[in-house]
This record gives C-alpha cells, sequence and structure tokens, in this order.
C-alpha cells in the first residue's frame, strides 16, 4: 500500500503529462499543488497565476504571500496545509479558466482530494466556490462552513473564502478575508468534533434539495 505522498507523487508526475485541454499549449509547466499529503486542510485557488507558472508551485506571487502571512496569523505554515487550484496549468494573460478546462482538470483535482482526504476544504475565490457549491453567492457565504455531498468524493465540508488577489487592494474585503480565515482552527475543530459525533449515526448528512447543509 503506497503512503498518501507517494500517491501524490505518482499524481502529480501523471499530471505533468496532461494534455486534456489547451491551456497546456500556452503556460510553461503544471502546477499540481504544494503542502502536505496528510493535511488536514487542503486550500484550493482558481488557477496559477505567471509567477507559478514559472516555478510551478501555487500560490507564490503577491497573493501567495498574502496567503502565507494568513497562514502565519492561526500559526501554520504552507507545508501544514495543502494548496492546489482548480486549473493546474496557467490561463493566458490570467483570464479565468473555461468551464471546459475547469471540466477536464476535474479528475486531477478530485483524486487530489481523494487521496489527501482533508477534513476540511478552504476555496479561494468565486470559480473555486462555484466547483463544490454551485448557484450560491461569494458574498453570502464566505465565512461559513457547509457539509455537501460530491459525486466521486462523498460528503466533504467546505469553506468559503474570498481570493486573497481580490482582498489585496481592497481594505474592506482584506479585512472580511483576514476575519474570515482567523475563524479557521475553531471550524476545523468543529468539524472533527461533529465528525466524532456522527460515527455512530448512520443516517444520511444531506438535509435540504440542495444536498447542502449549512454548518458553522
Ligand atoms: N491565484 C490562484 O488562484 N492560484 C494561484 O496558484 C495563484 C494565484
Amino acid at each position: 500500500m503506497l503512503s498518501k505522498k507517494e500517491q501524490l507523487d505518482e499524481l502529480n508526475k501523471r499530471m505533468s503529462e496532461c494534455k486534456k485541454c489547451i491551456l497546456r499549449s500556452t503556460c510553461k509547466q503544471v502546477v499540481s499543488g504544494a503542502g502536505s499529503a496528510e493535511a488536514e486542510i487542503m486550500f484550493i485557488g482558481e488557477g496559477p497565476g505567471q509567477k507559478e507558472d514559472e516555478l510551478g508551485v501555487p500560490f507564490v506571487g503577491a497573493a501567495g504571500k498574502f496567503l502565507d502571512e494568513m497562514l502565519g496569523v492561526i500559526k501554520l505554515k504552507r507545508e501544514d496545509v495543502y494548496i492546489s487550484n482548480v486549473v493546474k496549468c496557467r490561463p493566458p494573460a490570467n483570464r479565468d479558466p473555461l468551464p471546459e478546462e475547469s471540466e477536464a482538470c476535474w479528475p486531477w483535482l478530485e483524486k487530489q482530494i481523494e487521496t489527501i482526504d482533508p477534513k476540511l476544504i478552504v476555496t479561494l475565490g468565486r470559480h473555486s466556490m462555484e466547483r463544490f457549491l454551485p448557484n450560491q453567492k461569494i458574498s453570502q457565504i464566505h465565512g461559513k462552513a457547509m457539509r455537501r455531498n460530491i459525486q466521486g468524493l462523498g460528503a466533504r465540508v467546505f469553506y468559503t473564502l474570498y481570493h486573497p488577489a481580490a482582498a489585496l487592494y481592497n481594505g474592506s474585503m482584506r479585512g472580511i478575508l483576514t476575519e474570515d480565515f482567523k475563524r479557521i482552527p475553531k471550524v476545523l475543530e468543529a468539524v472533527k468534533k461533529s465528525e466524532n459525533e456522527k460515527k455512530d449515526e448512520p443516517t444520511s448528512i444531506n438535509s435540504n434539495e440542495d444536498n447542502q447543509e449549512t454548518l458553522f
């Protein structure tokens, strides 16, 4: 049985050879992800930017520095978490990923989540949120933890944040993002507690038509 780290290494190797969408023809390299294979928290952004494309590591530009800063506030380092993106190849001129590009990249992200099996998935920005929590408004659900059943992945807990790049030069959004970020440790504890409580409870957790349950 391969360790999670070995499985991720194997996955990253296969990802680096991916040509499933057009993005691979314009980017420098595939930016698979970075961090601990044993992470309890997985952050998912939108897609690599210029710096990430050059270095092959997610969130290393200005938004990444801000992310590191916020991780520091909750006493975490990027090595303690896992950081990835909806698309692993840089969209030209940093445009938004097209739906077919996100779709083509989904099996990689799905496999990363399945392998790491984080307790909490933190979505960064609208595009990442939409991948898991469709038909939601980020202005309404940021800072909230939601459990949702994802086909192929089972029930997962998501915590929605504004994208650090959007908050960088917007004072009020920066304040909101920082406050939401500070709640992550408490949210993680609450997720673990609710998991323990549910262990003896074989009933479905799906609580409404949207297959979505707001937790805290
Ligand atoms: N923005 C993202 O969404 N992802 C990165 O890796 C860098 C910036």
